[in-house]
């Protein structure tokens, strides 16, 4: 069994595959065909010891359309409570015969121990973990980009808000490198950048003017609050007159620029409804479009087909 934790580091020829993939499954579900039997017999269990709207709802449709049997473990309410640890946790649902884990985690690193703790018998998809990755994300990203844009070669992306925070933006940044976009610029404040994030080959702005300037892509992100000492929180209507993205901010960026959002949205804070609900807000196409790249991620780490291009590469094996 194989496991799906990073953007880091993989292949571009993988994750043209996985954007190939999702592509023909969004083309199927255009076709009014909305199962496949890629995952019969098979055992999803979602484990999400944090909160989620989109990524839980779109994975387990997913596994659905795949024809797998979706288990939602409800944490909130499992014998976690009564202080079962995390490994026997893992251990309790293993013994189910089960075949993948989608995990979401507070602690950056869960997805990893957890694959380490399960492997060989079940497949681990890192559903977000800490401030460290979430791939899938990432992937459903730069599917909405390339159906929208066409190609990433040429593109220039802003990411912008809470980058210190985001485990998005680290697997975005990874994802665009890979796949050739020409620029990826992130644009906050100082106290919201992490430190050496030029390393990962990221451009900083501080300013939004200078930072959306000609771009074909906004990424707007969340503060993540959840994640900050409540002393460094910043203000939120500081936040919004100098980084959340209004109709004036966005006539930086190209004319025909999109505007994305991994959700869930703070409007008034990181995004203008207007602009959120805008026609050049694609955010619910990636809503969409994660079911079909969570399948073809699903079905590609179930068939071994990351193991074979992958063998060199610490996180799938
Ligand atoms: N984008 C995202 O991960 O949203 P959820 O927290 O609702 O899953």
């Amino acid at each position: 069994l194989r496991h799906f934790l990073t953007t880091e580091g993989l292949p571009k020829e993988l994750l043209t595959e996985i954007l190939d993939t999702a592509d023909s499954f969004v083309d199927m579900s255009a076709q009014q065909v909305k199962k496949v039997p890629l995952l019969r017999g098979k055992t999803v269990v979602n484990l999400f010891f944090e909160a989620s709207t989109r990524t839980l709802s779109t994975f387990e449709l997913a596994a659905k359309r795949l024809s797998a049997d979706v288990l939602n473990l409800n944490i909130s309410t499992s014998s976690t409570k009564k202080g079962e640890t995390l490994k026997d946790t893992l251990m309790t649902m293993r013994a189910m015969h089960s075949d993948m884990f989608v995990v979401r985690h507070s602690d950056s690193g869960a997805a990893h121990f957890i694959a380490e703790q399960v492997t060989p018998d079940v497949a681990v998809i890192n559903a977000g973990d800490g401030r460290h990755a979430h791939p899938t994300q990432a992937m459903l990203d730069m599917l909405t980009i390339r159906r929208h844009k066409g190609q990433f070669e040429g593109l220039k992306v802003a990411i912008v808000g809470d980058i210190l925070h985001s485990r998005v933006a680290r697997s975005q940044i990874h994802a665009l490198r890979i796949l050739g976009a020409e620029e990826i610029r992130v644009i906050a404040p100082q106290t919201l950048l992490p430190r050496h994030i030029e390393s990962l080959g990221a451009r900083v702005y501080t300013d939004m003017n200078s930072g959306l300037r000609d771009v074909d892509v906004v990424m707007m992100l969340r503060l993540q609050k959840e994640r900050m000492d409540s002393a460094l929180l910043p203000s939120e209507s500081e936040f919004y007159k100098l980084y959340g993205l209004t109709r004036d901010k966005l006539a930086f960026a190209k004319p025909d620029a999109i505007v994305m959002h991994p959700g869930p949205i703070n409007r008034g804070v990181e995004i203008e409804s207007a602009v959120a609900d805008g026609e050049r807000s694609v955010i619910l196409d990636q809503v969409t479009n994660g079911i079909a790249v969570r399948m073809a991620v699903m079905s590609m780490a179930m068939s071994g087909q990351l193991a074979e291009k992958n063998r060199a590469q610490p996180d799938i094996d």
